[in-house]
């Protein structure tokens, strides 16, 4: 794992932005794993900026998002499709019909999901998965307790889960939707690099046992210490009760330039 620890959660999707557009550059066709919800904001705005400002190209790139609410269909406000086009796709000069959100309004969920996997996998599989990370350690939303094996499938999530995502929907537990379709464990860990974000002290228990603790699917995440290429983008706040955290300061620091953004 890598750790690099920004000032603030600009600089650290800055960075994370950089290996992304590196990536993008290198491999024009390039396919990508999106994230929703706050955390990636920051990063898609630097995408977008790139894009307009510096020509970033993501005519041939492909895209695979992670999750979607069971119930929500594309054009509810709160579906994740709705999220992306919004935030990223709207802004930069990818096919849509390039971009794949699981389908939230299936009768065929297990059908839908098989077909999810097919479709990753034909092509080529996920050069790099962007993550955020929930405050109980899930990724995707790969509850605690998901299989590491597992594949994209239908989720419950968790009441802690509901809890922080009801200020997506006007602060109403009861409207955020229980179940989902998320990647699994085993997809995400297929992915050639995992790029993670996470901001603020309320993500800092979580990170650090990510980071530090033992692997174990009481917290997801800490699966991550098993990829052979995971960068933990996070902000002061989100490496506040990290043990090594001077450690990870100075290998960042000690990195050639060049090095930074692979
Ligand atoms: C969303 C996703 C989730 C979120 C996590 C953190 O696609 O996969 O794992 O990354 O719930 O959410 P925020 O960023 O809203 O704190």
């Amino acid at each position: 794992m890598e750790i690099i620890i920004k000032e603030n959660e600009q600089l650290a999707s800055e960075a994370a932005a950089k290996v992304v557009a590196r990536l993008v550059r290198e491999k024009p066709n390039a396919v990508l794993g999106l994230a929703t919800g706050s955390t990636p904001l920051m990063l898609y705005k630097e995408l977008v900026r790139l894009h307009q400002e510096e020509g970033l190209d993501f005519s041939q790139v492909s895209t695979f998002n992670l999750d979607e609410y069971i119930g929500l269909s594309p054009d509810h406000e709160q579906s994740y499709r709705r999220f992306m086009n919004k935030n990223l796709f709207n802004h930069i000069n990818i096919e849509m019909d390039n971009t794949h959100v699981p389908d939230g309004m299936t009768d065929d969920i297990p059908g839908a999901c098989a077909a999810y996997e097919l479709a990753i996998l034909d092509e080529g599989g996920i050069d790099l998965q962007v993550l955020g990370i929930g405050s109980d350690g899930h990724v995707g939303f790969n509850e605690p307790t998901s299989s590491f094996a597992s594949r994209t499938r239908i989720k419950t999530l968790t009441q802690q889960t509901v809890a922080d995502n009801a200020r997506f929907f006007c602060d109403d537990e009861s409207k955020v939707p229980n179940h989902c379709i998320t990647m699994g464990i085993g997809t995400i860990m297929d992915a050639k690099m995992n790029v993670m974000l996470a901001f603020g002290e309320g993500k800092a228990a979580a990170v650090a046992a990510t980071i530090e603790g033992a692997v174990t699917s009481m917290i997801p995440a800490s699966v991550l210490q098993h990829h052979p290429t995971a960068k933990i983008f996070i902000d002061e706040g989100a490496a506040s009760t990290l043990t090594l955290s001077d450690y990870y300061r100075w290998v960042y620091c000690g990195k050639p330039e060049w090095q930074k953004d692979l």
